[in-house]
């Protein structure tokens, strides 16, 4: 086996790099020499006090992964830093500091010379006494302006920073490194908008336009922009242009981009050169579609497994892609099971105990489609990953009943449905918030809903027609994470309430759980899961319980026994590289426990329009990080639940969410969960056992260049198999040669199927 480095070199982050900058001068990096001290006292703040003996503490990393696990509530950073007079000579713009402090979870407040600065990334004025501390976004970077002559600065002296953070969950502190102080310069009034706008399909290109926007009220702007798009497989440099940027404050320039789609991404670079020689660059990438068109003859996806309980009421939909009328039928169903011969969704009651198998029948104008069900009734539900839309990472706590169904209706008209896509979960935000003065609950115990979901048995039954599965959330808590009211002392009520609703899946997310817990021994981890399990069970409806508490206790290891089908094995995710890859890359040690019935759940996907509500982007990740992020999801047996706005989905989401051979490695019968078998400088293979005898192998790039492979099979310990197929492409690359080469993008993959 042997890695080569292409010479192509591609710049590593995303985002704004300042290149012809004197770092002595106009920037100084604060990101090293921090304490620390996890305790809370307002004298922490001043200056003068002497934190000789706090603990170093790095800030590119949070406190969990420095030995500070489990810290909730709040803690101190300091740091001492010189700022040199002549830089105050340097602020030609006049437009005075910035302080750039990374991102904070959840919550800061800062203090510059024991005076108060400001709280979760907002400057407040000099002598402003603090408001009071909230968490603020935990994803966010925190900036901070300040003019040259704030009586907070001392120039040509030692300076001292004090950061207070609270964490009132998870991860928390000081985290994503690259902590500065500097001029503002330009490029701090530059808004472009490239980030913001996804390029479209058109015909045989991908285009975008986006505006520049000057948000400086008296300082104009003059430079040239250069634009230079670069195949990241190729390195073939594909289009590049040139265009005068002369704005007046305020005003705005349209920028073109425009591609001819390919068959790999490209890296777009743009670079602005100003006037006075300041430079500033943002780097995207186009976005390019592998999945082949969906044939119009029918074709039955998704998994070939369903388990129920017996007596249950049951809802399973044949997922066929195909061009409709389509009519559907199921010879050996047994008795109590019907299938729609319009829709393909067989209801009715689950049949005694026992294993039957289905022959499914699908057809149209084109062709007819057969394919084996087995329907399992017995204990187990989830016989393979949920695959659903959640609202969590779309609308927060934004969310209502239009916007959820909407999604519903959008998993049938985009055909998500004929792809397996079934459950339509709300998450948090649905009661009464826990400060509201409004009855949490009914008198008898019944809990309440807020006004933007008026009747949920009605939204179950809407959903249900649809063909689709029911999910909502809670916590065991008095509160749930978002602050609204939880199942606490009222776990029977609930579990009734849902049953009444039609509710199918139940997230329960242990959150403010924290504060009844007695310790952190396995069986208080255990007990609310135990409760609400018990009072899901006396209901008349399957329900699958998805544990949400973050991984503790190695919840892989009983997250069965207290009867969850799914469980969270980190933190929330979200829509960047690190957190992606970094949650995603280091599911190993629990993968012998995922099996049909029991999956370990990295938590929610991060592609389309996100932003944890009301207001949304598209997806931070790249075209090729997307492509990582599905495919290492599926090889891990993940849960797919989509977190994005289902009526904002571009063709390119919509090729990641609709590849049946990709989404078959997820839903494969035999509900193995694949583990790294290379870790090769920047190159990691993937290997899933599939229940067919073949297997599925991710070729994984986590480094920022283009990287050539070549896989030794034998290596692998792959079975023998006969011949090598492209997942994402759908084609076969020929017989299984001992050996495969295979050059992959930055933060790429290449999926195969060896069978
Ligand atoms: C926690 C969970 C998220 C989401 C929110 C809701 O953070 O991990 O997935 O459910 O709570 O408040």
């Amino acid at each position: 086996m042997t890695l080569k480095i292409l010479p192509l070199v591609f710049l590593a982050v995303a985002g704004i790099t300042l290149s012809a900058q004197k770092p002595s001068l106009r920037q100084i990096p604060l990101d090293q020499g921090w304490v620390f001290n996890p305790s809370d006292n307002p004298a922490f703040a001043d200056a003068g006090l002497n934190d000789g003996t706090w603990r170093p503490i790095k800030v590119n990393v949070n406190w969990d992964e420095q030995g500070q696990e489990e810290l909730i509530g709040y803690a101190w950073y300091r740091l001492r830093f010189m700022l040199p007079k002549g830089m105050r000579d340097e602020d030609k713009l006049k437009e005075g500091l910035l302080l750039a402090l990374g991102k904070i979870d959840d919550g800061d407040q800062v203090f510059l010379n024991g005076e108060f600065l400001g709280q979760n990334g907002r400057t407040f004025a000099p002598e402003t006494e603090p408001p009071e501390f909230k968490t603020g976004p935990w994803d966010l970077e925190r900036v901070y302006r300040l003019a040259a002559d704030d009586p907070r600065i001392k120039w040509g002296q030692e300076n001292l920073i004090a950061v207070r953070v609270v964490n009132p969950n998870g991860a928390g502190g000081m985290y994503g490194g690259g902590q500065h102080i500097r001029l503002v310069g330009l490029k701090d009034f530059v808004d472009f908008q490239a980030d913001m706008t996804p390029f479209t399909f058109y015909g045989n290109e991908v285009v975008k336009t986006f505006d520049m926007i000057n948000r400086s009220d008296k300082i104009a702007m003059s430079g040239t922009l250069s634009i230079e798009a670069k195949g990241l497989i190729s390195g073939k440099k594909v289009t590049q242009n040139r265009k005068t940027i002369d704005l007046a404050p305020g005003e705005k320039m349209p920028v073109n981009v425009r591609l001819g789609q390919r068959d790999e991404a490209c890296e777009i670079s743009y670079q602005i050169v100003f006037k006075d020689g300041e430079t500033c660059e943002y780097r995207d990438e186009s976005p390019y579609i592998l999945t082949p068109p969906v044939p119009s003859s029918p074709r039955i996806n998704g998994a070939a497994v369903f388990g129920a309980k017996p007596d249950k009421p049951f809802l399973y939909t044949v997922a066929a892609s195909g061009d409709r009328p389509m009519t559907f039928s199921a010879s050996e169903l047994p008795d109590g099971l019907t299938i729609d011969a319009q829709t393909g969704v067989i209801t009715g009651i689950t049949p005694v105990r026992g294993t039957y198998k289905v022959k499914i029948t699908a057809k149209n104008i084109r062709g007819i489609a057969v394919r084996d069900l087995e329907i399992i009734s017995g204990d187990r539900l989830a016989l393979t990953p949920p695959m659903g839309w959640n609202s969590w990472n779309c609308w927060g706590t934004a969310v209502d009943e239009e916007k959820v169904v909407a999604s519903a209706k959008n998993f049938v008209e985009k055909g998500l449905r004929d792809h397996g896509w079934a459950y339509i979960n709300i998450d948090d935000g649905w009661q009464i918030a826990g400060r509201s003065p409004d009855p949490k609950r009914d008198s008898d115990g019944n809990i309440l809903i807020n006004n933007k979901f008026p009747d949920m048995a009605r939204l179950g039954r809407r959903i249900h027609d649809l063909g689709l599965k029911f999910g909502i959330y809670s916590s065991p808590g008095p509160l749930t994470c978002g602050g609204y009211t939880g199942s606490y002392q009222h776990e029977q009520n609930d579990a009734d309430s849902y049953a009444s609703w039609g509710v199918d899946f139940l997230k329960y997310d242990w959150c403010s759980y924290r504060r009844i817990a007695n310790d952190t021994s396995i069986a208080e981890l255990k007990k609310p899961y135990e409760v609400m399990r018990d009072a899901l069970d006396k209901g008349d409806r399957d329900i699958v319980l998805s544990l949400c508490q973050y991984g503790m206790g190695n919840v892989w290891e009983w997250g069965e026994s207290v009867g969850g089908q799914l469980w969270r094995t980190t933190h929330d995710i979200t829509d960047t590289w690190e957190s992606m890859s970094g949650i995603g890359f280091s599911q190993v040690s629990n993968a012998p426990y995922a099996k049909p019935g029991s999956w370990n759940d990295p938590d929610m996907l991060v592609i389309g329009w996100v932003g944890w509500g009301p207001n949304l982007h598209p997806t931070r990740l790249r075209p090729d990080e997307q492509y990582t992020h599905i495919s290492l999801w599926c090889l891990l047996s993940a849960p797919l639940l989509i977190g994005c706005d289902l009526t904002r989905l571009d063709p390119f989401t919509l090729n990641l969410i609709t590849n049946d051979e990709v989404l078959a490695v997820n839903q494969d019968a035999l509900g193995k969960q694949a583990t790294p078998k290379i870790k090769e400088g920047q190159i990691q293979v993937w290997v899933k056992e599939l229940h067919d005898g073949g297997s599925a192998v991710g070729i994984f790039n986590l480094g920022d260049e283009t990287a050539d492979f070549e896989v030794n099979f034998e290596t692998l310990g792959v079975k023998d198999g006969k011949k090598l197929r492209d997942l994402w492409r759908q084609k076969d690359i020929g017989p299984l040669n001992k050996k495969h080469s295979t050059r992959i993008s930055p933060h790429g993959v290449v999926l195969l199927k060896v069978i």
